[in-house]
């Protein structure tokens, strides 16, 4: 039996494709290759390149293969792009989510693991973020992935279909080995930014504000290593197959960082002097976005390794020195 990695190609993706195998299983990915790219793809991984939304290609892929279970990572993610083309989140994300889930129902498969997200909380009111603080998405990314879990609990009622919605804060960091890592085009995300600038690819980085209400004024966030993040996703598999009910975990270290602070590691890690300025604030960030990862630990055992942020400078440096101008 198999298990379905839909997104396989992308960053988190083809991280928890690398945690699958190495524990041994078979693993099929599923990607259109948009976004994500073929030399991620693990060699051992079986490939069919094709449209989550596209049900006559799903269909024959689940008929032709036999699949226990499937680990659900194709969506678009920019909250910036949501904003401006809410409908492309609605189709991409709900709509694949639409079909995947029927294809799931006429073929039997009865697990899945889901890459949700932090911004299904939006701006919350308490920090440290637990999977009981309300959700109140300010951007169509996020109320995309909060429709998804709840197109999943209702299939779980019907269908007896399992889930486990995976509520992911700032990911970063790369494969030990430098085999896969971060790449994006256009690039959001500020370890990545950051890094290209202490490459020189970029002139600065620039800090969005710095008059929230934090310490020294930059917006604090937790940041997650996406090694941690592949184990917790084989974790969340088990957790299904030992016949647990649905649920959803944050995931995140539980300690924020501020984007002053995340430069002057970076400045550490690498030796770069990494120029910045201050900028203009970014629409719709806030100020704070702090996880308790502690129903994770507790419920599905979840121990992050690398979720330090000197690991995590550390591998994604490796990663963009390897390959500066990605895949
Ligand atoms: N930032 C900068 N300069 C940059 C890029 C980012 O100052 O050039 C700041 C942002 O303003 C933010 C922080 O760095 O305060 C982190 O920004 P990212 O874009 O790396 O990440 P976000 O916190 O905006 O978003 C991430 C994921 C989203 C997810 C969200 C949930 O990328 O998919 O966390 O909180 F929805």
């Amino acid at each position: 039996m198999a298990i379905a990695v839909l997104g396989g190609a992308g960053y988190i993706g083809s991280h928890t494709v690398q945690a699958l195998i190495n524990k041994g299983e078979e693993v099929i990915v599923i990607d259109n290759l948009l976004t994500g790219h073929k030399e991620a793809i693990h060699e051992k991984a079986t490939f069919y390149e094709g449209d989550i939304r596209d049900k006559e290609f799903m269909l024959s892929v689940f008929k032709k293969e036999s699949i226990s279970g499937v680990v659900h990572f194709a969506a678009s993610s920019l909250v910036g792009e949501s904003v401006e083309n809410p409908l492309k989140y609605f189709n991409n994300n709900v709509y694949g989510t639409q079909i995947t889930l029927e294809v799931m129902k006429e073929t039997g498969v009865k697990k899945i693991v889901f890459s949700s997200t932090a911004a299904t909380y939006g701006e919350p009111k308490e920090v440290p973020i637990l999977e009981t603080t309300p959700t109140n998405p300010k951007n169509p990314y996020g109320e995309s992935k909060l429709m998804m879990e709840k197109m999943m609990r209702w299939c779980d009622e019907a269908y007896g279909i399992k889930f486990v919605a995976l509520r992911y804060f700032n990911v970063a960091g790369a494969s030990l080995d430098t085999s896969i890592g971060e790449d994006h085009n256009p690039e959001t995300h500020l370890v990545p930014i950051i890094l290209q600038t202490a490459l020189g690819q970029r002139e600065k980085i620039s800090i969005f504000g710095d008059d929230y209400p934090t310490e020294d004024g930059t917006c604090v966030r937790d940041y997650v290593h996406v090694v941690d993040l592949g184990a917790a996703h084989v974790l969340a598999l088990d957790y299904l197959s030992k016949g647990n009910e649905s649920n959803i975990f944050n995931l995140g270290s539980s300690e924020g960082f501020s984007v002053k602070q995340m430069i002057d590691e970076a400045r550490l890690v690498t030796g770069k002097e990494i120029p910045s300025a201050v900028s203009e604030k970014r629409a719709g960030d806030p100020a704070v976005l702090v996880a308790s990862p502690e129903k994770a630990k507790e419920i599905l055992g979840w121990q992050p390794q690398y979720t330090d942020i000197k690991t995590i400078f550390e591998t994604a440096w490796a990663w963009h020195v390897s390959r500066p101008n990605g895949y």
